[in-house]
């Protein structure tokens, strides 16, 4: 295969053959495709688009770029879930107990934070001594000892994928249906899942913002799993707002415990629930969505999903005295309450705004190697549709110092936009897509 060839191939709209597709990935991992010709060639796909065959087989490309994991001397059905990214999306620190608590095992490869969307792995490391890089033998154990561990993805899965994400991110060929989906779908079939729960986040804190293009993208990923066996459930669900009220990484775990305590935000518990019942319905251990709900309900309110959270956290070496003092978590030195100007409904809570916030408190990277503090983050006091009064709390700013938090009260001002009439919360789930 001569590289030049498969890109003007695709520049000119044609479909590529599997074996052009497989020698072109195996070319790109092993040095033979220089990463202009990577990036030419990843234009072209954005720009022409790929066919359904044609996107399962660069799946399968990256796939077979690295190791697989086989867990099924662990685990006889793994269900895998994975978000989209979103702001305030605490959602697997709360649905990995409840599920596995309901006796479906998790095993979870997540991510770190990207742009202004938090990621899981920043989240568990504000625990003290938790750690994320377990060797395989450690993490198998976990699983079979716990039944839940969640670390980071190792770097002899899909290289193929670490590569030209980090290309794709530089050259302006993110945004594309063929490319995202592949690069997802890949990383959950060799991360070991027979069966995946996809939450497609939609809004201005997504990436994808209309609820057409984030339903393609899940119909897409749907096409992939069933072409190479693996059954998917897509929920669509709404990042116009944060989830929750908290941003920012210890800060969320604080929340996230309330929500395994029963005590946390409804729409954060409403959505976790959800994406369990997803989890136990694919898993087989409820035969309807309702039985699924009841059950991940159960695991909730009895408190079966809170002493599954304390064994995960103490087997990953995490200090377990924060469930019942989160003041162990890191905290920031200066806080500042931002209150409504007028009397009003919350008309407008902009995800994105606050997830840039978040990032610019020292809660996110600018760059891959940045240090970052897990303190620092927003509390929300209100939400779409809330009626609030003039002097009444709309946020809380947990910032390094004074002046931080005034930058970003002033960088936030935009963000909140409060109206004279009534407002109603948008939809949490818009839509589920059951593959
Ligand atoms: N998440 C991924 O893993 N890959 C993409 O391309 C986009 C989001």
């Amino acid at each position: 295969m001569r590289a030049v060839e498969v890109i003007e191939k695709k520049r000119d709209g044609h479909e590529l053959s599997t074996a052009e597709i497989d020698a072109f990935i195996d070319g790109y991992v092993s040095g033979k495709v220089a990463d202009y010709q990577a990036a030419a060639w990843a234009m072209a796909v954005l720009l022409r688009g790929m066919t359904l065959r044609e996107t399962v087989d660069l799946t399968m490309a990256m796939v077979r770029s690295g190791e697989t994991l086989d867990l099924s001397s662990v685990a006889p059905r793994v269900v895998d879930k994975h978000s989209t990214g979103g702001v305030g999306d605490k959602t697997t620190l709360v649905v990995a107990p409840i599920v596995a608590a309901a006796g479906l095992p998790v095993v979870k490869m997540s991510g770190r934070g990207l742009g202004f969307s938090g990621g899981t792995l920043d989240k568990l490391e504000s625990i003290p001594g938790l750690r994320v890089e377990l060797s395989s033998a450690d993490f198998l154990a976990t699983v079979r000892l716990h039944g839940i561990a969640v670390v980071g993805q190792t770097a002899n899965l899909v290289p193929a994928d670490g590569k030209l994400y980090a290309l794709r991110d530089v050259t302006g060929t993110v945004p594309s249906l063929p490319l995202i989906a592949s690069s997802i779908m890949s990383k959950k079939i060799a991360g070991g899942a027979d069966a995946i729960v996809l939450d497609v986040k939609v809004g201005r804190g997504a990436f994808m913002e209309r609820v057409a293009d984030a339903r393609v993208l899940a119909e897409l990923m749907i096409q992939i799993g069933q072409g190479v066996g693996r059954q998917v459930t897509a929920l669509l669900s709404d990042m116009s707002q944060p989830l929750g009220y908290a941003i920012g990484n210890a800060l969320e775990v604080t929340e996230a415990i309330d929500c395994l305590r029963h005590e946390g935000p409804p729409d954060l518990e409403n959505h976790c629930l959800a994406v369990a019942a997803e989890m136990l319905l694919l898993g087989q251990v409820a035969e309807s969505p309702e039985e699924a709900h009841d059950l991940a309900r159960q695991q909730l309110v009895q408190g079966q999903a809170l002493a599954k959270f304390g064994d995960w956290i103490a087997a990953q070496g995490g200090d377990t005295r924060v469930i019942d003092s989160p003041a162990l978590l890191p905290q920031a030195p200066w806080r500042q309450t931002i209150v409504a100007d007028d009397d009003g409904y919350v008309e407008q809570l902009d995800a994105r705004s606050f997830g840039l916030a978040c990032v610019e408190l020292g809660g996110g990277r600018q760059r891959k190697e940045d240090a970052i503090d897990h303190s620092v983050g927003i509390v929300l006091h209100a939400k779409t549709g809330a009626k609030v009064s003039a002097g009444a709390p709309l946020y809380t700013l947990h910032a390094r110092s004074q002046d931080d938090a005034e930058r970003m009260a002033r960088h936030l001002a935009p963000a909140v936009r409060l109206s004279q009439r009534n407002v109603s919360a948008p939809p949490l789930i818009l839509d589920v897509l059951r593959g």
